[in-house]
């Protein structure tokens, strides 16, 4: 991926800031987040993992609803739909597992749809490079979510846990490629990067504390 950005002309800087967070995204070994499974179950782990994974997958859908509702007669309109049909199928997917494995849903469900459409449509509105700037933002931010749920299943026990385990890493690895796609599509350019993916990335940190809670 990296030498066909390169063929693609991006800075040297560009590159290393995507290399760094290829880094960090990977380095699933030693990525610790605020969330910690010590002292749970197995079965209270499972109830988090999954009431979380759907409300993520719910958000994400709304969000790339709400890019597609601006941008879809752009040149990324295929791009967003391509990323959203993959959203749509990982939220069918968590609304298969939750009642398999009686888990509780968020309640804060009405309130990812919201904000989900409301950041998609509003980053969008600033043009393709800052909605591709909020995919890259929030991919990451999943990206480093399951990266830190396959570490702790991996720890509770790797075979009890080999279907959901399948499951996350196929998740992960297509929420990665999102990143990849926002990268490759001038995300880099968006006006006040920085800022923007700070404030993205905190905002997606602060929804996964509270979906694991309420
Ligand atoms: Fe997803
Ligand atoms: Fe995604």
């Amino acid at each position: 991926m990296h030498l066909s950005l390169l063929a693609k002309g991006l800075s040297r800087t560009s590159i290393r800031g995507i290399c760094q967070r290829h880094r960090r995204l990977l380095a699933i070994s030693s990525y610790r987040s605020a969330s910690s499974s010590d002292g749970m179950t197995s079965d209270e782990l499972i109830d988090r993992i999954l009431r979380v994974d759907h409300a993520g997958e719910v958000g994400a859908d709304k969000i790339y609803e709400g890019q597609l509702a601006v941008l879809r007669n752009t040149s990324v309109g295929p791009l967003i739909q391509e990323m959203w049909d993959e959203e749509k199928e990982h939220r069918e997917t968590f609304e298969k597992l939750i009642p398999q494995h009686r888990a509780r849903p968020t309640a804060l469900l009405p309130l990812w749809n919201i904000a989900g459409f409301t950041l998609g449509a509003g980053s969008a509105i600033f043009g393709k490079e800052a909605a591709m700037a909020c995919t890259v933002a929030v991919e990451e931010a999943i990206g480093e979510h399951y990266n830190d749920q396959i570490r702790q299943l991996i720890e509770k026990d790797p075979e009890k846990h080999k279907d959901l385990l399948e499951v996350l890493k196929k998740f992960r690895d297509d929420e990665l490629h999102h990143l990849d796609t926002g990268l490759e599509n001038d995300a880099l350019k968006a006006p006040l990067y920085d800022t923007m993916s700070g404030i993205i990335k905190a905002g997606c940190r602060t929804a996964i504390w509270l979906s694991e809670r309420i």
